[in-house]
């Protein structure tokens, strides 16, 4: 589980040759390429099995590095980048002229992070570019959190996997739009609303769509689901929904919070997380575990929508919307 810096060197020389380089960032674990090749960028599409106009976060190692891949950098932009980097925030800027549309979806805007993370800023040290990196899973299933994720969702099409253990914070970065005067919140995710309204002094919006579910753009609607159908119900409820399950003869797992009462029996209880925090930092192992338990169904209490549980209810809520067939 350490990597070594002979690791690093042999990623960072992969990367070069335009291969996927797998890496731990402190969200959730990235597919890397080379943001600045096309070929390296196209194969990353292909093994993610994503939609061409889906833009990519480009990686980045410091706020230095900004000027090569945005065009501008208003000072909303420099505030959130000077009090979250490195850390769990993306931010979307106009881009620089000669960033690739293939990594902004053709877009005239880049996201742009660096991450807090050991291994990760090691690797962006080493290879010295921009890292193109989605979360290393296939396109709409759950986001992995640990190496062994990556390698069961991705298997041979990822060329290196640097393992340095399970994510510190485990939901993905939160996205914020800079790139027009209206800064706006796009996803939710390790930083929280209140932690960029207090950077920035105001009030900032969340960019949602007409369900209300955060908009970013290419974003399917259901996502981060796991095969297991998602069944989102209120802690009252939680009682007589899984006792209707079990009665049908579904098998039911169950991940609800602290204050939800008991569990009947005849489900399996996936997990009790006891705060927002350790909620994020399991919810994708515990949706991973109830495909491995071939669970048929997911009943879940999601957490208070406040801070970091914010972004833990909008994944629950994605997990539990209505699929299209192939990805059931
Ligand atoms: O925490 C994270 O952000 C992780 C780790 C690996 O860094 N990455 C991640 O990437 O979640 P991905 O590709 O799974 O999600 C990227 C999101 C997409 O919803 C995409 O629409 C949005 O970022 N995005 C990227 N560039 C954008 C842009 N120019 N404008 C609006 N949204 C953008
Ligand atoms: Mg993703």
């Amino acid at each position: 589980m350490t990597v070594t810096r002979e690791d690093l060197a042999a990623a960072a020389t992969a990367l070069r040759a335009g291969e996927l380089v797998a890496f731990p960032t402190e969200t959730v674990y990235g597919l890397g390429a080379d943001a600045s090749s096309p070929d390296a960028l196209r194969r990353l599409y292909e093994v993610k099995g994503r939609p061409a106009d889906h833009p990519v976060i480009v990686h980045i190692a410091n706020s230095e590095a900004l000027s090569t891949w945005a065009a501008d950098v208003p000072d909303s932009a420099r505030r959130l980048a000077a009090a979250c980097w490195p850390g769990p925030l993306t931010l979307v800027l106009r881009r620089a002229a000669g960033v690739l549309d293939q990594a902004t979806g053709g877009l005239d805007t880049v996201g742009v992070r660096v991450p807090d993370q050991r291994v990760a800023l090691a690797l962006l040290d080493e290879f010295g570019g921009g890292i193109a990196a989605p979360s290393a899973n296939r396109y709409g299933r759950v986001s992995p959190t640990t190496a062994d994720d990556v390698r069961a969702d991705l298997g041979a099409d990822v060329d290196v996997v640097l393992d340095d253990g399970p994510c510190r914070v485990g939901v993905e970065s939160t996205i914020v739009d800079c790139s027009s005067p209206k800064v706006s919140i796009l996803r939710e995710g390790g930083v929280t609303h209140g932690q960029v309204e207090a950077i920035l002094g105001a009030t900032v919006l969340l960019d949602t769509d007409a369900r209300g579910a955060v908009r970013a753009p290419g974003t399917h609607e259901s996502h981060y689901a796991p095969r297991a159908r998602v069944d989102l119900v209120a802690a009252d409820e939680l009682e007589t929904w899984v006792l209707a399950a079990v009665a049908r003869g579904d098998r039911v797992g169950v991940i609800s919070t602290d204050g939800s009462g008991a569990v009947p029996d005849g489900a399996v209880v996936l997990g009790r997380p006891t705060s927002a925090e350790e909620y994020a930092r399991s919810l994708y192992a515990l949706l991973r575990a109830a495909d491995q338990q071939r669970l048929d169904v997911v009943v879940a209490v999601a957490p208070e929508a406040v801070g970091i549980g914010a972004a833990v209810a909008d994944r629950l809520r994605r997990a539990a919307a209505p699929r299209p067939r192939e990805q059931r």
